[in-house]
């Protein structure tokens, strides 16, 4: 079996996203999969530009993260495809097949009804599922549903509550759609991911919906092991946490240093065992709280080496938040640089 993310979220492109390509790459890779699709908030939902803009620039924007993820991939060794997340006030749909390039030549899909928009774009090869379809969140005034207008539906996101997940289920179930599955990974790590495990490989983006109607890709999902776990972010009470993998007996250390408006104060740094083992030499967690002293941008930039060598770190780690108004942090986006 082959295994593969359907629906990841990258940095900077969408606006949500807290990972960069790299970091996301790296994450699947170490769990063994073959490959992933970057599926971005595309021009009509949380994209990270300048709605204004003409409509080529934002594209040229939109693709910039697929195409650092195809270099990226090389060097890491893992497929990356091209994909898109459509949305409708919420209501979001993924798009499998039809390359960058052919976004380029229409731009009249801005302006499309999105049950014209996927209709032309099934016309022209495009695989489309409906995404979490019972999702309920403040962003969402009210539940939507195409089932005439997909050709699959996501039935397990890991986002979305259990019973969301079975509505989607039963939905597929009652209009007789094939079910896939995806994470709608916005940070890299998360405890529990979810995509599809083919029985061939996935070798180009028109492959993936091929195998869902030919009933050789099939749901899966994964708890991901402590052990690979590389860090742990949380904003608990107004502060950020940060947790980074360390190797004590290795002699590397993570040194900090934190800048910005709002003034980052470190007010803990302790030593976890990253799992139960406990045993001698095993890797450890070194978990950082800091506390912003006002509100505004700021970054902590993290660097693993032992501090008596004078050479470059072993593994940079940046990561980026704001303090807002009301008291709450918000993690703009994180990333190891090596
Ligand atoms: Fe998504």
């Amino acid at each position: 079996m082959y295994r593969y993310e359907t629906h990841l979220h990258t940095a900077p492109v969408s606006k949500c996203a807290r990972a960069g390509v790299r970091e996301s790459l790296l994450f699947y890779k170490r769990l063994g999969y073959d490959g992933v699709f970057i599926t971005n908030h595309f021009l009509d939902g949380n994209v990270n530009i300048d709605k204004t803009l003409p409509y080529e620039t934002k594209l040229d924007f939109y693709v910039s993260d697929y195409y650092r993820a195809k270099e990226e991939s090389e060097k890491i060794g893992i497929k990356v495809f091209f994909g898109v997340e459509l949305s409708y006030h919420g209501t979001d749909f993924l798009i499998y097949g039809l390359p960058p390039e052919w976004y380029y030549k229409h731009p009249e899909i801005m302006t499309l009804s999105k049950k014209e928009e996927l209709a032309l774009m099934r016309s022209e090869g495009a695989f489309t599922v409906q995404a979490h379809p019972f999702r309920e969140k403040s962003y969402l005034d009210h539940i939507r549903l195409f089932p005439r207008s997909v050709d699959a539906v996501e039935v397990e996101n890991s986002g979305n509550s259990d019973f969301e997940n079975e509505m989607a289920d039963l939905y597929a179930e009652r209009y007789g759609l094939p079910k896939v599955a995806g994470t709608d990974n916005h940070s890299a790590y998360r405890p529990h991911i979810c995509g599809v495990e083919c029985e061939e490989p996935i070798e180009t983006e028109s492959d993936y919906g091929r195998l869902v109607l030919g009933g050789l890709a099939h749901v899966s999902g994964l708890d991901v092991p402590k052990e690979e776990h590389e860090w742990i972010l949380s904003e608990p009470e107004g502060r950020v946490s940060v947790q980074l993998k360390a190797n004590p007996s290795t002699g590397f250390c993570w040194q900090y240093e934190a800048s910005g408006e709002c003034g980052l104060l470190l007010e803990s740094e302790e030593t976890v065992a990253q799992t139960a083992s406990g045993l001698c030499g095993a890797p450890v967690f070194v978990k950082y709280v800091f506390r912003p002293s006002s509100q505004g941008k700021g970054e902590i930039v993290f660097k693993y080496r032992r501090p008596w060598e004078n050479l470059p770190p072993a593994r940079t780690f940046r990561v980026r938040i704001e303090a807002k108004e009301d008291g709450k942090i918000s993690l703009r986006y994180h990333e190891f640089e090596d």
